[in-house]
């Protein structure tokens, strides 16, 4: 189920796509941004209104891996595990955020604050190791720099 304004928006992004089922990442967007994730019964909504199947639409959503379906905290944090972050060590962010906010990969704090998912390359691999907190790219991170950053966030 999705809202008439979640219905409108995605109208009007169909008008800008050839066909109705290229709308489907942006229009899975769309009700992510109103929800915070995609439930089922918004992707069998959303799917509806694209004239496309549920697998389908959900193999979309699997492919962009920005498009969440369960339920995710107030802040998702990506931290890039490809090569470069790799060789910058970006475990020891991980070790460092279990030990100070008691979570790992794919998990959410307890206060829902936070949920922390592995990204492929960011594109600030000479800033390695990198992670991206909703729609902001940090680069260089110590322990200590992610702590100021995740300061900012409630
Ligand atoms: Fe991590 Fe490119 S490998 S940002």
């Amino acid at each position: 189920m999705i809202t008439d304004e979640e219905k409108k928006e995605i109208r009007e992004l169909m008008s800008h796509y050839a066909t109705a089922r290229a709308a489907g990442p942006e229009a899975l967007k769309i009700v992510q941004n109103h929800r915070g994730w995609v439930s089922a019964e918004s992707l069998k909504a959303v799917a509806e209104m694209l004239d496309m199947s549920c697998e389908e639409l959900d193999s979309v959503a699997t492919f962009y891996n920005m498009i969440f379906r369960k339920p995710v905290g107030r802040h998702v944090m990506l931290i890039c595990d490809s090569i470069s972050c790799y060789i910058a060590r970006y475990d020891m962010l991980l070790d460092h955020l279990n030990r100070t906010h008691g979570i790992r990969m794919g998990e959410t704090t307890p206060d829902g604050r936070f949920t922390l998912l592995p990204a492929a390359c960011l594109g600030a691999c000479d800033h390695a190791p990198a992670m991206m907190i909703d729609e902001t790219l940090y680069g260089d991170l110590t322990p200590e720099k992610m702590d100021n950053i995740l300061g900012k966030y409630q």
